[in-house]
């Protein structure tokens, strides 16, 4: 066993883990952080996305013993003072799912790519999308909801 201290969410934990455990069992079952979800096993689906060091990682690719004094934010750490992230009113208001899987995954990694690109087009959003699967909407309505929140986040900078 290895002593590993995290951050998530902005939350310290001190965890004794394998050295062979991946993040995502480690947030779902050390830390019962159930909103990234596992959708695959050949980390190609991204329903794992989560942001180590302000980065969008698949948490299936990465063990727990490498985010050793990691800052590390999942989907529960999205929503600030109980008011929704704009990609997650976005998802909301676009209808951009349906059953809700690839859900957590898909705004962890768009949140990363409008840090990167904060006006992306469609394209962009798409490409910025690519390593995310769903099975569901045909990407339709998840690609209006990134757009409204890119516009959303705009708008509320410029009232900053
Ligand atoms: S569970 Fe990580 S990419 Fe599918
Ligand atoms: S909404 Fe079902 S997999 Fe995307």
């Amino acid at each position: 066993m290895t002593t590993i201290t995290v951050t998530v969410n902005g939350v310290r934990h001190t965890s004794e883990v394998e050295p062979r455990l991946l993040l995502v069992h480690y947030l779902r079952e050390h830390l019962n952080l159930t909103g990234t979800h596992i959708g695959c096993d050949t980390s190609q689906c991204g329903a794992c996305v989560v942001h180590v060091n302000g980065v969008s990682v698949k948490s299936c690719t990465m063990l727990a013993v490498q985010c050793d004094g990691a800052e590390i934010t999942t989907i529960e750490g999205l929503a600030q003072d109980g008011k929704l992230h704009p990609l997650q009113e976005g998802f909301w208001e676009k209808h951009g799912l349906q059953c809700g899987f690839c859900t957590p995954g898909m705004i962890m990694a768009a949140a990363d790519l409008l840090k990167r690109n904060p006006n992306p087009t469609e394209e962009e959003i798409r490409h910025g999308l690519e390593g995310n699967l769903c099975r569901c909407t045909g990407y339709e309505n998840i690609v209006r909801a990134v757009r409204y929140a890119a516009e959303k986040m705009a708008a509320m900078q410029a009232a900053d």
